[in-house]
This record gives structure tokens, C-alpha cells and sequence, in this order.
């Protein structure tokens, strides 16, 4: 070992001895005849002090030394002089006297320093992610980051599961986004997909009796990013069979309580609360509500039809809905100027038609440029089933059952984080469950699969499969934490016949089934046990723990928005050859 201990490690106790550190030169202060360091790695900052008695060459290399440079030292820990001990620092009450520094490697002048204040723009800190990791918060990141995918894999491995790997090279799996292909040079022409979960092989090792299956899995999507998006993520994947949806959300609930126990200190009560789907968009207008606060969603269409107001009637009366949230105590600090500014918002980001707004004037009437269209006797109705008192703001969006739900659930997000309605290390973990089966694609207006084809419906709901697919729900589970989907996953179809249904109502015929998943349907038929199961998303839960907003923060080495990286600059060309021993051609082709 070069060290004989850590930059974290020193205190009191350890005064009169001699030790040897290494580390990075944080910054050296030159305070005539003497250098002061602080070196620091990733447990601590340590004081190290070069004085005269250490020779005058080595105060001079000292004060030469350039910041981020890595160094080794030998000295004899001594108290600091009274008045100059930093309780900022675990080690703030000893020094180092350096009776010898070496330098290990120099740095270059550094595009910018990882102790900075001011971060510089993230293209830079992605380009150099080296110095950007050596900052603290990004190894606090990356170390919550190791002791959740701890916490997850003793539980696992304590509760019986097996970690299994599977293939990164595979076929096509169905999660719904587009994959990212790879082209074969022993097959000309032909590509295997990266996964975009283990989701077919975990059952299969189902179909293999390996009955508790757990992996943490690096999963592949080649879709629109986004703050909580990745092309390239991780999942915490797992299948076990022989239960049903309660057993898969009781499992899951052990986890997220010892997980939030250990690493944070909390206690989260269990089980977790459960919310159909149907009521999460109903009150909240999304299927992952974000429960820290309230500003539930209320419905107002049946007051908007007795109204003579174009804008609330017309929406009624078309099929559409009028529905609000009441931002409590917030009139007083809306100008006219930040509601245009959430009118706009909802305009651009949702397709809404415009923003209906009312002030709760201090006698309980309310206040709006719109209110002249409409009688005094509905505004009150308008303000008794939306709670309203004295200085509440009251949104409200006559549109389409979608566009209220995306306007009003972005609404509530926005409003919700800028008027600080929660804690901000809160964490409030719930379910949300029984998923439709179905949604419509929303450019072809055909059936495509909520999870995906695999998911049972409710035995309840079988026969709702012929008659009323729409109406028929899925034994399908969300974890949501803070707002956010932390996971998902369903109990899956294990009978041939419902499985039949479900590809055909989905459009998938007979010969598209066998080619795609053929090797899953095959290995149904050789007494498949029902079986259900789950995956968590690593990056999410790290993020959300961590209380961050951006998933590049928990992740060492993320691609940008536009699926980059930066420093490694991937994807890149590749030569002639390598294409030509692929079977394959580059043509530049006009979109
Ligand atoms: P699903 O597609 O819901 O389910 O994914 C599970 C969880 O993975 C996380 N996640 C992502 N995280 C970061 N970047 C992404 N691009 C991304 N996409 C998804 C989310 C999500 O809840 N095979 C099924 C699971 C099952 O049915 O068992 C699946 O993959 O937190
Ligand atoms: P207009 O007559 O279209 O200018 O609309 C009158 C008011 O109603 C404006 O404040 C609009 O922002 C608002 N408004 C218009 N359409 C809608 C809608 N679909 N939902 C809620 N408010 C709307």
C-alpha cells in the first residue's frame, strides 16, 4: 500500500504518529515559509502542512504543486493550533506536518475544478467526467448508488431468489420502444437486438423451475429522453412463480421498507397504499401521482352543463370534461403575468385550449375576467365542490378526458415543486394497480398493449376480453415514489387460449407471434407455472433517494439527451472494414 491511511481518517488519537496519505491537491495556500494543502480523495479532506523543518526545497515544490495534482505524503499528525481547527472537517483538529511529498502525477490546468462552486455547463462536466466524478456530491451518488443495489441483492438473496444472467445479445423483446440492433458477422444481414429487459428469458427460467429469479440488469431503449430517461439503464429485474399480484407487491413493499430504513433512517409504514388507476387519473390526473401533497383534481362537468359559458358548455356537452385544482392560499402571489405565463404552459406543453382562472375574493365569491359569463348561482357551486376560501387560485381546463388529465396533472407538478408543498427529503412510496389491458395508439387508434402482451388480465375480467377490451383491467402493479414510476410489472398470461386473445386484439397474428416470442409460446406448452414478477428502475430509485432531479447524477457514465457520450465520444464511425465484415453498407439517407 502507498498509504497508511485515508484522507477522512485522521484525528486526535492519532497525534505523534508518522502516516503516509495520498490524494489529489485540493488547493495550497502559501503563507510565507509555509504551504498549507488540503488533499483530499473520497473519504475526507486532510490539512497538511509543509513547513521550514521540512527544508526549504520542499516548501518550494509544495507551493509549485498545481490543484488536482495527485500526491503521496509522509508527515507526523500534530494538533492544529488553537484557533485554527476547522469543525467543518471529520479530520479538523489535526494536521498533517509533511516530512516528505511526492508528487505522483501531475494535472494539466483543469477545464475546471471539481471543488468549484459554480458548476460548469454539463456538456463539460460529461466531457471530463473524471474531474466530475472527484467531486463530492458525485461520489456520494455513485456510493448510495452501490448500497441500494446492496440492500436489493441481500434481500433478494434472503429471501430465497437466485441471480441469474441473461443474454445482451438476443432477439427483439416487447417493451415497446425501438430497439438498438447489432449486426451479426456470422449471419449476414441479420441482428440481435439489445434487451430491452430480460423480460422473456426470466420467464422462461420460470418455465425452468427456477421459481424466485432476480438480476440486476442493464436494460437498452432507443427512445425520446428525458430527465428521468436513459438509452442504457438499469433494472432491478426479478420473477417468481406460484403467487399472485400480492404476493409480488408484499415482496416489493419488504424492500422498499428496509431499503428506506437503511439507507435513509425512515420508516415507511407496510403495506404501501394502493390506488386503482382509475382513481389515480381521476384524482390526479396521471398514473403515477405524486401523493407528498394534495391539489386533488375536481370534476366540474356536471356544473359546466347547467352553465351557458361557451367555453365550459361546449366541453360538457361534446363529450368533453371540465375539471380544476384549487392552488390553496396562492391568488394573492399569481400577477396576471404568471397566470398568462401557466396559460401559455398549458397551451404549449399539453394542447390545451386555453386556462380558466378564478380568484376567491375575501367575502368567498369568486373572481375572474370569465366570471360575467356565468350566473353567481353556478360560481358558487363551482366554489363549494372545489373547497374554495378566501385567496385560493382555481385552475380549470374544459377539454378532452387526456388533455385535462396531462394539463392538470402538469399543473399540479409544476405548482406543487414551485410553491414547495413538500418536504424535500420527503419520500412517499405507493402502488398503483389494476392498469387497463389496453390503450389506443394515439396516431392509429389501434389496440396496443399497457405493459406488454404477456400481462393477465384480472380472472374477473376475463370475459370483458371479448366483449369490452377497453373496460377489461390487467393484474399489473406500478411502484410510484414521489411522482415518479420507480416500477412496474404484472402477473402474466400462462394459458395458451387468453394468450391467443390478447395477440389477437392486439393485432398480432399467428405468424408475427411465432416469429417474434415463438420460443416463449413453445415453452408455455411444456407446463409453464403461473407466474408473475417486477422490475425496478436502479436509477430512478437511486435519484429519488438521493432527492435528485436529473438521472445523469446517479449514473457514471450517462449518455446526454441526444444519446451521446461526450467523453468517450460513442456512437462514433467505424471503418471501411469493419462494415465490409459486417455485410454491411454506409448510405447517407435524407429524412
Ligand atoms: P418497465 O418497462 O415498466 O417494465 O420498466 C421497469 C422500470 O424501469 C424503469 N425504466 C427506466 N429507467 C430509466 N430510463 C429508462 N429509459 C427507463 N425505462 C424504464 C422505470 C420502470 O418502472 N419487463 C417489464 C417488467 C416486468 O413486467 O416484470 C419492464 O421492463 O422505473
Ligand atoms: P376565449 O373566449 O377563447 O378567449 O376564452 C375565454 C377565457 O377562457 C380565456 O381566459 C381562455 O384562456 C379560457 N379558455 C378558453 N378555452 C378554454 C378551455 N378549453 N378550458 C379552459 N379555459 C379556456
Amino acid at each position: 500500500m502507498l498509504r497508511t491511511h485515508t484522507c477522512g481518517q485522521l484525528r486526535p488519537e492519532h497525534i505523534g504518529q508518522t502516516v503516509t496519505l495520498c490524494g489529489w491537491v485540493e488547493s495550497t495556500r502559501d503563507h510565507g515559509g509555509a504551504v498549507f494543502i488540503d488533499l483530499r480523495d473520497r473519504y475526507g479532506i486532510t490539512q497538511v502542512v509543509v513547513g521550514p523543518e521540512s527544508g526549504q526545497a520542499n516548501v518550494d515544490a509544495a507551493g509549485r504543486l498545481s490543484n488536482e495534482s495527485c500526491i503521496r505524503v509522509r508527515g507526523v499528525v500534530a494538533a492544529r493550533l488553537e484557533g485554527k481547527k476547522n469543525d467543518k472537517l471529520a479530520t479538523g483538529e489535526v494536521e498533517l506536518r509533511s516530512e516528505e511529498v511526492e508528487l505522483l502525477n501531475d494535472c494539466d490546468s483543469p477545464p475546471f475544478v471539481p471543488t468549484q462552486q459554480e458548476l460548469p455547463g454539463e456538456d463539460l462536466r460529461l466531457r471530463y467526467r473524471y474531474l466530475d466524478l472527484r467531486r463530492p456530491a458525485m461520489q456520494r451518488s455513485l456510493i448510495l448508488r452501490s448500497q441500494i443495489i446492496k440492500e436489493m441483492r441481500d434481500y433478494f438473496a434472503e429471501n430465497d431468489f437466485i441471480d441469474v444472467e441473461t443474454p445482451i445479445l438476443g432477439r427483439s423483446t416487447p417493451e415497446g420502444a425501438r430497439d438498438y440492433l447489432v449486426p451479426s458477422r456470422v449471419h449476414p444481414g441479420k441482428f440481435y437486438a439489445l434487451p430491452q429487459s430480460p423480460q422473456l428469458y426470466k420467464q422462461i427460467l420460470m418455465v425452468a423451475g427456477f421459481d424466485r429469479y432476480v438480476q440486476v440488469a442493464k436494460c437498452f431503449r432507443d427512445e425520446d429522453l428525458r430527465a428521468d430517461r436513459q438509452p442504457e439503464f438499469t433494472q432491478l429485474d426479478m420473477e417468481m412463480s406460484f403467487v399472485d399480484a400480492d404476493d409480488v407487491i408484499g415482496m416489493i413493499d419488504g424492500l422498499v421498507a428496509r431499503t428506506a430504513k437503511n439507507i435513509l433512517g425512515v420508516d415507511v409504514p407496510t403495506p404501501l397504499p394502493r390506488m386503482t388507476y382509475d382513481e389515480a387519473m381521476r384524482r390526479f390526473g396521471h398514473d403515477a401521482p405524486d401523493l407528498r401533497f394534495g391539489m386533488e383534481i375536481v370534476d366540474l362537468t356536471e356544473i359546466a352543463k347547467k352553465t351557458e359559458f361557451r367555453v365550459f358548455r361546449g366541453a360538457a356537452d361534446s363529450g368533453g370534461f371540465v375539471r380544476g385544482i384549487n392552488v390553496k392560499n396562492a391568488a394573492g402571489d399569481f400577477s396576471r403575468k404568471r397566470i398568462d405565463e401557466l396559460t401559455e404552459y398549458v397551451k404549449h406543453d399539453f394542447g390545451a385550449k386555453g386556462l380558466a382562472w378564478f380568484r376567491v375574493e375575501p367575502e368567498g365569491t369568486l373572481w375572474s375576467p370569465i366570471s360575467k359569463n356565468l350566473e353567481d348561482a353556478h360560481l358558487a357551486e363551482i366554489a363549494t365542490a372545489m373547497e374554495a376560501e378566501p385567496n385560493d387560485l382555481l385552475l380549470i381546463l374544459a377539454d378532452s378526458w387526456n388533455v385535462t388529465c396531462k394539463g392538470l396533472n402538469g399543473l399540479r407538478k409544476r405548482l406543487g415543486a414551485e410553491l414547495k408543498l413538500y418536504e424535500p427529503g420527503a419520500l412517499h412510496c405507493s402502488w398503483v394497480v389494476e392498469f387497463p389491458m389496453f390503450e389506443r395508439d394515439e396516431e392509429e387508434g389501434r389496440f396496443v398493449a399497457m405493459h406488454h402482451p404477456f400481462t393477465a388480465p384480472r380472472p374477473q375480467d376475463l370475459e370483458r376480453l371479448a366483449s369490452d377490451p377497453e373496460a377489461c383491467r390487467a393484474q399489473a402493479y406500478d411502484l410510484v415514489i414521489n411522482g415518479s414510476e420507480a416500477g412496474g410489472g404484472t402477473i402474466r398470461i400462462h394459458d395458451q387460449e387468453i394468450q391467443r386473445q390478447v395477440f389477437d386484439l392486439l393485432g398480432i397474428d399467428e405468424e408475427t407471434a411465432k416469429d417474434r416470442f415463438g420460443f416463449l409460446l413453445d415453452a408455455l406448452r411444456f407446463g409453464a407455472p403461473p407466474h408473475g414478477g417486477i422490475a425496478l428502475g436502479i436509477d430512478r430509485w437511486v435519484m429519488l433517494f438521493a432527492g435528485l432531479e436529473n438521472i445523469r447524477e446517479v449514473i457514471a457514465f450517462p449518455k446526454t439527451q441526444r444519446a451521446y457520450d461526450n467523453m468517450t465520444e460513442a456512437p462514433g464511425s467505424v471503418d471501411d472494414k469493419q462494415l465490409k465484415e459486417l455485410a454491411l453498407r454506409s448510405v447517407s439517407v435524407k429524412s
